[in-house]
């Protein structure tokens, strides 16, 4: 199984994940990085990691119909099996969903991790949105991606304690160390599905 990632920003779940990879924590070969923005530091991540790695780069295309061609391009040359978003910080068109859907599954190849219960929470800084609500406990989910936002079906979730000093730091801190244990654990699960799947056709 070969995974592609999407990224945007640091890559700190890309490289929980290509050391889950490595260790045999995740049993699939990390095939391909590409981000869809120049400063990405993900991209780094994946150099020093030796994952092929690529910029495309959403500006130089004229819809986001061409950037998505321009990336399944690139999955189907690489034979790539599940995609993850990696702190991708675009929404799938129907296009890219469908692209992947996977009629045996009932669901896209794509998965996505976000720092938030996605039937409390969708969009962007969902550690923010916690400190906000006041909560005691919010959650990091991974979801199967469809083409809604933050709303594909849940795989796995854990719950994150918050205390009355967190800060935005300091609940980052601890939910990123949370995703950076769910999300290859949550691929795994995954992983196993579709090869079952794939067994018993
Ligand atoms: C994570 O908090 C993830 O939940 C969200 O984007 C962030 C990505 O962080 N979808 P990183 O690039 O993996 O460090």
């Amino acid at each position: 199984m070969k995974l592609a990632f999407l990224v945007s920003g640091r890559g700190t779940n890309l490289k929980a994940l290509i050391a889950a990879c490595r260790s045999g924590q995740v049993q699939a070969e990390p095939a391909l990085v590409i981000s869809d923005r120049p400063q990405a530091g993900a991209l780094q991540v994946a150099e020093s990691a030796e994952v092929a790695n690529l910029l495309i780069n959403a500006h130089d295309y004229p819809s986001r119909s061409e950037h998505e061609r321009a990336i399944v391009k690139e999955l189907d040359r690489h034979e790539i099996g599940l995609v993850i978003l990696a702190g991708y910080q675009r929404l799938l068109s129907p296009f890219l969903v469908g692209y992947l859907y996977e009629p045996r599954l009932g669901q896209s190849r794509i998965l996505n991790i976000h720092p938030a219960d996605t039937r409390r929470y969708q969009g962007l800084n969902g550690y923010a949105w916690a400190l906000k609500e006041g909560l005691d406990e919010t959650a990091v989910t991974v979801h199967y991606v469809d083409e809604g936002m933050d709303t594909g079906k849940i795989v796995a979730q854990a719950k994150l304690r918050m205390y009355a000093d967190d800060t935005l730091e300091s609940l980052q801190e601890r939910g990123l160390k949370l995703e950076h244990q769910l999300f290859p654990q949550a691929t795994q699960k995954v992983i196993e599905e579709l090869q079952q799947l794939c067994a018993a056709f």
